[in-house]
């Protein structure tokens, strides 16, 4: 099946999507770096920004996010915070819940997220989210925020370089076009933060969590910690109760998990 990302294919799938300006490119450095620079200029509320490959796909803690062409959904939404009714610092959970909701959808295989943002099928990393933010120069309060998300589809196994093809892994879904994924994805993100309930997002997104209930460790401040993550707080944080029995909330960073427990 052609599965090009074609512009007006991806409005056909959804009435929602109709009052987002979509910009659909063939090669880009990075959607999110190209979506700041359009934030710098008068991009509006739910801009989105889709490309076919990235040349310097960007992913959380500095790393790089494999992009090659035509297998991989790589996408950027610019949102303004005075026009979101879910607090912004919600967004990266409310983009995971989204784009695990479309994979339920679409297969019969339920996803898994690894806290934060790591999204797990058939035990390999198949997405993943980086969510960034431009302030203004005079206020300095924040005045865009920069949800990128990146999904591989159909990116053969043998295709990721190193040791990341012992970590990722692809979608492949049957029967569904990168178009029709791209704008449930789209319409699944825009219900969440266009609605006010924190509270019911949180649950749905810890009915998605690897990691509640099991052994994590944690590195902060170059030491590395070990614990039972026990819950996620109503702001998005990991409760973790250690080893000496303390309880620490994490607001960010990364878990280590054993990977036998990403497979649902
Ligand atoms: C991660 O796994 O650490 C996050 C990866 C985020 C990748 C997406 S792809 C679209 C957008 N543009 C980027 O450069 N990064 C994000």
């Amino acid at each position: 099946m052609a599965d090009n990302i074609i512009r007006e294919e991806i409005l056909s799938f959804t009435s929602k999507a109709a009052s987002y300006n979509i910009i659909v490119l063939k090669t880009v450095n990075s959607t999110n770096s190209y979506t700041k620079e359009l934030a710098k200029g008068n991009a509006s509320h739910e801009t989105v920004v889709i490309a076919d490959k990235q040349t310097d796909g960007r992913g959380r803690l500095g790393r790089e996010f494999f992009s090659p062409e035509g297998t991989g959904i790589y996408m950027s939404v610019l949102l303004k915070p005075e026009s979101l009714a879910l607090d912004p610092s919600l967004l990266t959970v409310a983009a995971g819940v989204a784009v695990c909701r479309t994979i339920n959808s679409i297969s019969k295989n339920t996803p898994s997220i690894k806290w934060v943002n790591d999204i797990f099928f058939g035990g390999k990393k198949v997405c993943g989210i980086l969510a960034e933010s431009t302030t203004d120069s005079k206020t300095g309060t924040i005045n865009n925020i920069i949800v990128g998300i990146g999904l591989n589809v159909t990116t053969p196994s043998n295709v990721f370089p190193g040791k990341l093809g012992e970590i990722a892994g692809s979608l492949f879904p049957k029967n569904t076009t990168r178009n029709e994924i791209i704008a449930k994805i789209i319409e699944e993100f825009k219900s969440i933060y266009d609605s006010k309930n924190a509270e019911k997002l949180i649950e749905e997104y810890k009915s998605y969590s690897c990691v509640l209930g099991k052994k994590i460790s944690f590195t902060k401040c170059g030491e590395t910690f070990a614990g039972i993550a026990t819950d996620i707080n109503i702001e998005g944080n990991l409760i973790v109760k250690l080893e000496n029995g303390e309880s620490v909330i994490l607001k960010s960073g990364e878990v280590s998990l054993g990977s036998e427990n990403f497979a649902r």
